[in-house]
């Protein structure tokens, strides 16, 4: 754990790329299933606190090795396979929500992967405040909170004060992988990163590597269908 700082586990901060006291997500008390209470209780050297300064990902993954950050893994089905495919990149993923917290670190410990990090907060906080610009090799947004209704965009994730955030903390030549089952949401992400700086990019046929998650499953048998985008950044 190398965090500069301690856990700071009152921490409410805001992030300053949202209107003041949005949040991009709804506390939920869903209780965790046996295995992730399990996770949790016994703890897990992949867990980091939220950082209150910077985060040292060399430290943390090794010097050179490419980071990606997974903003809002749900129950981390995703991040773990990936992260299993992936052994020569550093995992860093980050949700608020705690019982998908435990579902991650049980992977990680079923799979024995030692490329992943995990942190239980805001990632927009911990992008603001603790990852180093030009730091980042990659970042992966999948399915975010769609807020669907009209007054509840602005609790959306992907809008330009973010896309400008995003873009400073990746490397030249780094990207931003996205998926959404709201077509409107597809749109809002289009138009926000096809006028924000620095970016350029599109919609993509769905990568086949990428896993399909419950989320995902519940949303095509709803029949929506899915949208994969990727922006990259100047080299
Ligand atoms: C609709 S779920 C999708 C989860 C997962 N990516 C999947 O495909 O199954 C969105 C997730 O993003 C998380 N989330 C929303 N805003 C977040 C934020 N600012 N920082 C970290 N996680 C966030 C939520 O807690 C939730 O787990």
């Amino acid at each position: 754990m190398t965090a500069t700082t301690g856990p700071d586990p009152d921490d409410h901060a805001s992030p300053a790329v949202l209107p003041r006291g949005v949040r991009t997500y709804k506390p939920r008390r869903s209780r965790p299933t046996a295995r992730a209470s399990q996770a949790l209780a016994r703890g897990s050297w992949a867990l980091l606190p939220m950082p209150a300064g910077r985060l040292d990902l060399s430290a943390e993954f090794g010097h050179g090795v490419p980071v990606v950050l997974e903003i809002g893994f749900g129950d981390g089905l995703a991040t773990a396979a990936l992260a299993e495919r992936e052994p020569e990149r550093g995992v860093l993923a980050i949700d608020v929500h705690t019982p998908g917290v435990g579902e991650l670190l049980a992977r990680i410990e079923a799979s024995g992967l030692r490329n992943v990090r995990v942190v239980e907060g805001d990632a927009l906080v911990l992008l603001e405040r603790s990852v180093d610009p030009s730091s980042l090799a990659g970042v992966r947004t999948f399915f975010p909170d769609p807020w669907p209704k009209a007054r509840h965009h602005k609790r959306r994730l992907v809008r330009p004060a973010v896309a400008d955030l995003v873009r400073d903390r990746l490397a030249p030549g780094g990207w931003w992988h996205l998926a959404t089952d709201w077509a409107d949401y597809a749109e809002s992400m289009r138009a926000c990163l096809d006028s924000a700086p620095g970016w350029s990019g599109g919609p993509v046929p769905r990568p086949v590597d990428r896993p399909v998650t419950r989320y995902e499953r519940r949303a095509l048998a709803a029949g929506r269908s899915v949208t994969d985008l990727v922006y990259r950044t100047e080299a």
